[in-house]
């Protein structure tokens, strides 16, 4: 049997973790979580029981069930907005690492994505990624990609919500989004996301 295997990928809103780690997964057999599915989900809960990101006591209190499903309605760039606003809450984060770290150890091999699996949810995994990429070009990329979905978008939308929630990702006090310092770091401004996993793979060495 194969040996249990952890790889963290972090990186910025749109910066392609989703499409790489799905891609790296198939290559080495790896499952592949997308751990801002679960902010998402906590988030959509929210505005579903109107409940604002301020009024903390009641986020924190739906933070005790955290979710792991998918839904299109995710992924619509409100949705993202909230989850970096509850993402801000110490005691949401606590709940919310609780469950990933149970689904790290739980799984035997394993990558997972998102702005601290690096930093603070494995640190201690077999591999670190973080990617980046220009803000421009990755706003064109989230445009593009819920723009094929059918309705209608307007890009410096897009363009401004990422930048609010990049902001917000970097500058909160608990788990703040940085590449870890063992982390093997790429921008894929001017890659494909195959040429990623190739840059990627010639670390797979150290696995
Ligand atoms: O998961 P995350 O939000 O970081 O990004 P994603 O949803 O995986 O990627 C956004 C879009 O960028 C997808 O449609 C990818 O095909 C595209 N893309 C990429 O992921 N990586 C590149 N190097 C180039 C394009
Ligand atoms: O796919 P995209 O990069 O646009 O967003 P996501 O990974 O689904 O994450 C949505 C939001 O959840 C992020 O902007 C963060 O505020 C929060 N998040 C987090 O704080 N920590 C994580 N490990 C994952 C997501």
């Amino acid at each position: 049997a194969d040996r249990k295997l952890v790889i963290s990928l972090d990186g910025p809103a749109a910066s392609g973790k989703g499409t790489i780690s799905k891609l790296l997964a198939a290559k080495l057999k790896l499952t592949y979580f997308q751990s801002g599915l679960v902010y998402r989900n906590l988030a959509l809960s929210c505005i579903n029981n109107q409940i604002v990101p301020t009024d903390i006591e009641a986020v924190i209190r739906l933070s005790q069930t955290p979710r792991y499903e998918e839904t299109d309605e995710l992924f619509e760039e409100n949705v993202g907005i909230v989850a970096s606003q509850i993402a801000t809450i110490g005691a949401v984060r606590s709940n919310l690492s609780g469950y990933l770290v149970k689904l790290i150890e739980s799984t035997p091999r394993i990558i997972m994505e998102g702005r601290d699996i690096g930093t603070v949810i494995a640190p201690s995994a077999d591999l670190k990624i973080f990617i980046a990429a220009d803000i421009n070009v990755r706003a064109a990329r989230r445009y593009k990609e819920l723009s094929e979905k059918g309705s209608q978008y307007v890009f410096d939308d897009i363009l401004s919500q990422l930048k609010i929630r990049d902001q917000r990702d970097a500058e909160r006090e608990v788990a703040p989004l940085r590449p870890p310092k063992d982390a093997l770091e790429i921008d894929t401004t001017i890659l494909s996301p195959v040429e990623v996993v190739n840059k990627i793979m010639k670390y797979a060495f150290l696995l």
